[in-house]
Parts: C-alpha cells; sequence; structure tokens
C-alpha cells in the first residue's frame, strides 16, 4: 500500500487520471449530490438499519453508482443523506462493491499507520490520520446475511473512515490541531468563493 491513501479519491500529488469531459461532468454532478462539511446529517449518528428490503437494496445501487460516478472508493449513508448504517466500498478500481450493513468493528490492531485521506464531503481537503492497520469487522449484506470481513491497509482504512461517518465523525476529528485548522479554513475560504 503506498504512503499516500485517499479512501475517498485520488491524492493530490497522484498524478490525475486522464479524464474525459463527459467522466469529470458526470464525477461533478454526483459530488453535487454529496453532502458537505457543515451539512448536520454528517454530525450526526446514523441509525441502524432493521429492514433487509428492496428500498435498502436501491440504497445500495444508488451509492454504489453515486461512488462510481464520484470517483470514490468509498461511501457512507448519511452523506447522500440517508441516515442509515451503511457504507459501501471499492478498494480495486474494477473490483467488487462491497456493501456493509449496520458495520461493528470487533477487532482492531495495535499496530497503526498513518496516511493521508480525503473525503467527499470535504472537496479538496487532505489531511493525515492514524488508524489500526488491521480489522475484523461484522456486519450484513443487504440481503441481510451476516458477513465477517478481514481487512488490511487501503480497504481496513476504507471501511474505518466510512464507519466513522455513521457516528458523525469525520477525518478532521481524528488529525492534528494545526492540520484540522488549515483544512477547515480552505474550506470556509472554498465556501465564500463559491457563494460570491
Ligand atoms: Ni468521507
Amino acid at each position: 500500500m503506498a504512503e499516500h491513501v485517499d479512501p475517498e479519491g485520488p491524492g493530490p500529488d497522484e498524478a490525475p487520471p486522464p479524464l474525459d469531459p463527459e467522466t469529470l461532468a458526470r464525477r461533478d454532478e454526483a459530488l453535487r449530490q454529496v453532502r458537505r462539511f457543515g451539512d448536520p446529517i454528517l454530525r450526526a449518528t446514523a441509525r441502524p438499519v432493521d429492514r433487509f428490503d428492496d428500498a435498502l437494496r436501491e440504497e445500495v445501487h444508488q451509492m454504489t453508482a453515486l461512488m462510481h460516478d464520484a470517483l470514490g472508493i468509498g461511501l457512507a449513508a448519511p452523506q447522500v443523506g440517508i441516515s442509515h448504517r451503511l457504507l459501501v466500498y471499492r478498494v480495486a478500481p474494477d473490483g467488487p462493491v462491497a456493501a456493509l450493513v449496520n458495520p461493528q468493528v470487533e477487532w482492531s490492531s495495535r499496530e497503526e499507520e498513518v496516511a493521508e485521506e480525503g473525503c467527499l464531503s470535504l472537496p479538496a481537503v487532505h489531511v493525515e490520520v492514524k488508524r489500526p492497520v488491521h480489522v475484523r469487522v461484522r456486519a450484513r449484506d443487504e440481503h441481510g446475511e451476516e458477513i465477517l470481513v478481514e481487512a488490511s491497509g487501503l480497504e481496513a482504512r476504507v471501511i474505518q473512515h466510512e464507519i466513522d461517518h455513521l457516528d458523525g465523525v469525520l477525518v478532521l476529528d481524528r488529525t492534528s490541531r494545526d492540520q484540522r485548522k488549515q483544512a477547515v479554513r480552505a474550506l470556509r475560504e472554498r465556501e465564500a468563493a463559491q457563494v460570491a
């Protein structure tokens, strides 16, 4: 795993992938549907899912499509305005998408690692976050089947980042005071520039 990982998109010091205008337009449209920093749902504790029905599977379907269009590798339901303990992720660009419902970290390693993270809800922000390298997570899939995920490296990081979203926690809360201050200032400036 590279030092620089970004749970929800390509990092700033990676060469940007060659994107055609259509892909870019689709990404921008997808990003417009993602709740941004300042939206109270990003700070709320999401509700456990208790019905594994077609509506839930439709949420998974929509979130997967949005994550794909936004060129992200993880997305949590609160980021699309749904207060559900549900997340989707795909670590390998062409790999399968996993949906975790009501995920719970059952075990995490004492070994930790620092890496830079971004977030679709925090445009242009990248901050260093220290997290356990390995985790074991119990969850259900979108059909209600129990699943156990043993993840390491980038996959473990993405899962932890997305579970944080279900608890109203953002990467800003997990970085140094200096990086947080800088990031919040950048977010406010960006907001002001877009309003003006
Ligand atoms: Ni995020």
